[in-house]
Formats: C-alpha cells, sequence, structure tokens
C-alpha cells in the first residue's frame, strides 16, 4: 500500500488550477491504486503558524524535558511531520507568488523541517552539517503561474524562485532531486490560447506520471 499526501496550497477554491490538476493526478492515482490512502492537508484554506520564539526554543528542548507549552507551540509541526513519515508520495499543488512559494507554503515547510525530527546537525562535519533523517519518498510538484517561461532556457528562467526552492527543502523531507517531478500550468493571466495548451499539456504529463510510478508498483502475475 502506498500512502499519498496531498497538500493544497492556493487560497483559491473552485477557480484554482493548481487544486484542479492535483485533484486529477489524485483521481487518476485512485482510479488505477483504489486501496492506496490519501492523506490531505489544506495550507492554503487553514494557514499552518508562522514560527515563534517559544516554537524555536520548544524544538531545541529534548524530549524528556518538553512542558505542555513546548508540547503545544509544536503541536502543528508534530502533527505535519507525522503525516508526512507516513507518505511515499507527496503531490504539492501551488500557486506562483511574486515568483516564489506563497507564504503558506513555505510556512508549512517551516514547520516540517525540523532538528532532531526531519534533519540531523553535526558541528563536526565541515561542508554539509545537516542531514536528512527522512528518505526514498517521490514528490510531484503542480504549480501555477499568471506569466510563463520559468522553466530552464525560458526567458524568465533568473524569476523562478519557486521550483529551485521547493527542490532544496524537498532534500529535507527526503526527496532526492531524481525524485521530483514537476508540472507546471503557466499564461493564467492571460486566458488565450497558449494558456490552454499549457493546461493539455499540464493534464499529459499528470497521466505520464500516474503510468510512470504506478507500473512498478503493479503486483506482478
Ligand atoms: C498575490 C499574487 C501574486 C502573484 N505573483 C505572480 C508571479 O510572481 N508570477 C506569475 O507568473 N504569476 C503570479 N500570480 C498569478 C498566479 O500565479 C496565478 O493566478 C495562478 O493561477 C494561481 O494559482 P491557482 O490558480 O492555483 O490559485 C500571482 C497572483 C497573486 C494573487
Amino acid at each position: 500500500m502506498t500512502t499519498l499526501l496531498l497538500l493544497n496550497a492556493s487560497p483559491r477554491r473552485e477557480r484554482s488550477l493548481s487544486r484542479r490538476i492535483a485533484q486529477t493526478f489524485i483521481d487518476q492515482w485512485q482510479a488505477s491504486r483504489p486501496s492506496d490512502t490519501v492523506l490531505q492537508r489544506d495550507v492554503g484554506i487553514d494557514h499552518p503558524p508562522l514560527v515563534t520564539e517559544e516554537w524555536i526554543a520548544a524544538c531545541f528542548t529534548p524530549d524528556e524535558k518538553q512542558t505542555p507549552a513546548n508540547k503545544q507551540a509544536l503541536a502543528y509541526s508534530d502533527a505535519a511531520i507525522s503525516e508526512l513519515s507516513l507518505s511515499d508520495i507527496i503531490v504539492i499543488a501551488t500557486p506562483r507568488y511574486n515568483y516564489g512559494m506563497p507564504a503558506a507554503l513555505k510556512a508549512w515547510f517551516d514547520q516540517v523541517i525540523r532538528i532532531r525530527r526531519t534533519f540531523s546537525f553535526d558541528p563536526a562535519e565541515k561542508t554539509w552539517p545537516l542531514s536528512p533523517i527522512l528518505h526514498g519518498k517521490k514528490l510531484i510538484l503542480i504549480s501555477a503561474s499568471g506569466e510563463f517561461d520559468f522553466h530552464p532556457g525560458g526567458i524568465r528562467e533568473d524569476w523562478d524562485h519557486l521550483e529551485p526552492h521547493v527542490r532544496t527543502c524537498a532534500h529535507y523531507i527526503g526527496v532526492a532531486s531524481a525524485d521530483i517531478h514537476h508540472v507546471s500550468v503557466e499564461y493564467q493571466e492571460f486566458a488565450d490560447e497558449r494558456h490552454d495548451s499549457s493546461v493539455k499539456l499540464a493534464l499529459e504529463m499528470v497521466g505520464t506520471i500516474v503510468d510512470k510510478l504506478t507500473l512498478p508498483l503493479a503486483v506482478p502475475y
């Protein structure tokens, strides 16, 4: 059995493109593997808390010394990390805001990338002191943008602070770079034929990724 975590980051509900493409991914996955579990966390509607001084202090307090106040400060983080740990496949559906991820998604990463839970820190290690604790997960990043050409070689490549940032954060939630699939819808603000073909291409990519990831999971006969 595979567990998927669907993380929606758009504040838009029915009108959200990223939600629509992500739901298509989940629907196609469930059509192929109805017994798999889908966990959901809607950070676009129910915003994660921001990091506070109390949160930081609680993170650095050993488990046996945790006070009720420490535990409360970490409650969201604990819940989000525990569903992340259970998940094999993470689907992040997000708008592009000001060329990067929306604040709600960044707040979720800040809650789940946590010392002693999702990464270890070795001060004796001079070059890469931080190491991820989780491993072997796959990430489907589904993004929606009003503008276009953020891909490598595109005219706005240098303004893409969404995929590179998610890619770096993904390392700390157990996703290797090769296990990231990015489905991107562009031209939303133009609502023209370029946008239509971008949506069509994204839906085709979703089908290809579902086939690619579900095929090796099929029971041989
Ligand atoms: C606050 C805000 C900032 C945005 N910034 C950008 C941006 O920097 N670049 C871009 O291409 N589109 C930008 N957009 C457009 C959104 O990325 C686009 O509407 C996208 O479809 C939103 O995702 P959703 O349809 O899932 O809600 C912005 C939209 C809003 C509301």
